[in-house]
């Protein structure tokens, strides 16, 4: 995003004209901010350790176009859901391409996962026996929970830990290995996804060594040969102007070290190095363009938009920040303001003060950043507020890569018995 000449522009296009073209609110991811985030990570990676690769965690941004773009980088993929491995058919990959990294599965997603021969991830020693009563994984890992997890949004995303619902425990993870070795699995990996957006880089090294501690003697007891270790995503973006700035090259650097030395000092046969991020690469590279509908002034001044928590939840859901500009209005002086979306919901009062234009009015444009993970992908229709359309830019060129819901997508599922029906 730049400011010219008092416009914001996402790559070179001004965000009033993605505006009048596609009506607001509007995501808006840059292409090329994603590719140089995807191959800054995957160059610190690889340069200290070749045998690398990034799975991106589709969940975070799941439009076709945008996981289609970390393919053609070299990406495969973190699937959820059976859906997730659906839309990984879509833009391309299958098999050991695709890691199933559901939890809590139900016979279905294990029936359906099977049937696509991706990589099977297990959340459990529990679902074991389940997958093996409908068939053998070729590949499989377990996701190991190392006992120790952190987040920038406190207990939130800390996805590992003895609060975490994640993960086999430390004190299973060998049996767990060793039913699956005497079911007749031949091929294993293993896993861990201990925290979310994490810009302290000594973070990554301390849970590799935690974990490659506890696969270590998995793997040197039952003399399995792990084919991969992944250590997850996480890996942070700043939201706040005054964050640190994960220094990737470091954290890179010294999980290369861990691992090396953790996989000579428990004999096993050097493993592929996996992540699986999602944020790092798509957070950063996507906007919610949204627009000043009204300006209320009560007990506070609040500035009604059309961004609300059914568009961008993170701040509702995690307390999370996101920055806020106001198109042409970024020089003006300053006014501590609040601000809300439509809908009849409080919670949706999702700024009660922050430094804002002073001049800013009805129907100017406001660009909410860092909004490119976990933004539309958790967005929903409450209160018939619909989902907003997405548009990829790319230098000055722009594409529509998700049509705005409209009334038909909001009721297209219902149905309603003919006995109710109005005569
Ligand atoms: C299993 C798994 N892998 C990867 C990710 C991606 O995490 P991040 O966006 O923090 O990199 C998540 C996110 O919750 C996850 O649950």
């Amino acid at each position: 995003m730049k400011i010219k000449d008092n416009k914001i522009h996402i790559g070179k296009v001004a965000v009033s004209d993605l505006a009048e073209e596609y009506g607001t609110p509007l995501y808006v991811y840059d292409e090329e901010k994603i590719r140089d985030n995807y191959r800054r990570a995957f160059n610190a990676f690889s340069k200290h350790y070749p045998d690398f690769r990034f799975f991106y965690a589709v969940k975070a941004c799941n439009n076709p176009a945008i996981a289609s773009i970390l393919v053609s980088e070299g990406a495969g993929i973190d699937a959820a859901s059976v859906n997730e491995i659906l839309l990984a058919k879509q833009v391309g990959l299958g098999g050991e391409d695709v890691m199933f990294s559901g939890n809590f599965l139900s016979d279905e997603d294990i029936k359906k996962g099977l049937d696509s021969g991706v990589i099977f991830n297990l959340d459990d020693i529990s679902l074991l026996p389940r997958v093996l009563k409908f068939g053998k994984p070729e590949i499989l890992s377990f996701r190991v929970n190392p006992g120790y997890g952190r987040s920038n949004v406190g207990e939130f995303v800390t996805n590992a830990g003895p609060n975490a619902k994640f993960g086999v425990h430390p004190d299973q993870v060998t049996q767990a290995y060793k039913l699956a070795k005497e079911a007749g699995i031949k091929r294993f990996g293993a896993h861990m996804m201990p925290g979310s957006c994490i810009t302290d880089a000594d973070y990554f090294p301390f849970v590799t060594g935690l974990l490659m501690d506890i696969i270590g003697k998995t793997g040197k007891e039952l003399g399995i040969k792990f084919e991969f270790i992944d250590l997850g995503g996480g890996l942070g973006i700043p939201y706040r102007g005054d964050e640190e700035h994960l220094d990737l090259e470091d954290a890179a650097r010294k999980v290369a070290e861990v691992f090396k030395a953790k996989t000579a000092e428990y004999g096993l046969h050097p493993p592929r190095l996996m992540m699986e991020p999602a944020r790092y690469f798509v957070g950063n590279a996507g906007y919610v363009i949204g627009k000043v509908h009204s300006i209320k002034s009560s007990y506070k001044k609040i500035i009604g938009t059309d961004v609300g928590m059914n568009t961008l939840c993170r701040p509702v859901m995690y307390g999370s920040y996101h920055h806020i500009f106001v198109d042409g209005k970024e020089n003006d002086s300053r006014e501590k303001l609040a601000l809300c979306g439509q809908l009849c919901e409080n919670t949706d009062y999702w700024v009660k003060e922050r430094d804002l234009p002073s001049t800013i009015a009805e129907g100017d444009l406001i660009v909410i950043e860092n909004a490119g993970a976990y933004g539309f992908a958790m967005s929903y229709q409450y209160n018939g507020r619909l989902r907003p359309a997405e548009v990829l830019v790319k230098k000055s060129k722009h594409w529509l890569i998700r049509k705005r819901e409209t009334y038909k997508d909001m009721v297209a599922n219902t149905k309603v018995p003919r006995r109710l029906k109005k005569k």
